[in-house]
């Protein structure tokens, strides 16, 4: 079985966890656009389900999928988010950000009840940081950013969009940071979470309940 139908696999075991009346967190990427999919056709099977969508990516799929949506201001809970990630370690701390939404992805994943996040098995690793990390920045401080994650160790990578720099959903830069394996996942978020200029990160440390990995032709949850 190769990645997409592991993907597959992963994203369909998280949405059979979805219960009718549930407002969902919908990720982003390629994991996640499964997930939508499938949940797309539950909908339409008639589960009453609203997602919130983490990217407008997702908002679209979302719709052409006939899944209703509603804004975060407007969902008084989210019971349950799915989102797909870009390394995953044993003890459910993740890097993510790599389609660029990391920003929404942590502010739905942090209102959830549950965060399951949905992987496959070539996502999974010892320590994290193979991974180049995505940091979202300001326009106005990206600079004296970079430079401060040089400082830090890092060598930095502005991520490039279709027209120069690439703009987040929120309006943003992204600097793609490469730690080299990350010891200290939790210190090194903590730090990065105290710079001015850097509005989020895409490091996920205690905010995944559960990590769903698609291996071969099955997929079960990390233990
Ligand atoms: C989007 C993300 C994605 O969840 C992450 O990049 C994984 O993507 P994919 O499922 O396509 O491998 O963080 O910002």
């Amino acid at each position: 079985m190769g990645a997409e139908e592991e993907k597959r696999l992963a994203a369909a075991h998280a949405v059979a966890l979805v219960e009718a009346g549930m407002t969902v967190g919908l990720g982003t990427g390629s994991t996640a656009a499964h997930a939508i999919r499938a949940l797309g056709k539950r909908v339409r099977e008639g589960l009453a389900v609203r997602g919130v969508p983490t990217s407008e990516a997702s908002a679209v799929l979302a719709r052409t999928e006939s899944i209703p949506l509603v804004d975060l201001n407007e969902a008084e809970r989210v019971h349950l988010a799915i989102d797909g990630a870009d390394e995953v370690d044993r003890r459910k701390r993740c890097i993510t950000g790599g389609g660029g939404a990391l920003l929404r992805e942590k502010i739905v994943a942090s209102a959830a009840d549950r965060l399951v996040l949905v992987v496959d098995s070539g996502k999974t690793v010892e320590t994290l940081g193979a991974f180049p990390l995505p940091v979202e920045v300001i326009p106005f401080a990206r600079e004296q950013v970079r430079r401060e994650m040089l400082a830090l160790g890092a060598s930095v990578q502005m991520r490039a969009g279709p027209e120069g720099a690439f703009v987040t959903d929120e309006g943003n830069h992204i600097l793609d940071c490469r730690f080299g394996m990350i010891g200290d996942a939790s210190g090194l978020a903590a730090r990065l979470d105290a710079f001015p200029g850097i509005v989020e990160h895409g490091l996920f440390i205690d905010m995944a309940d559960d990590v769903i990995v698609g291996r071969g032709d099955t997929a079960c949850f990390m233990e």
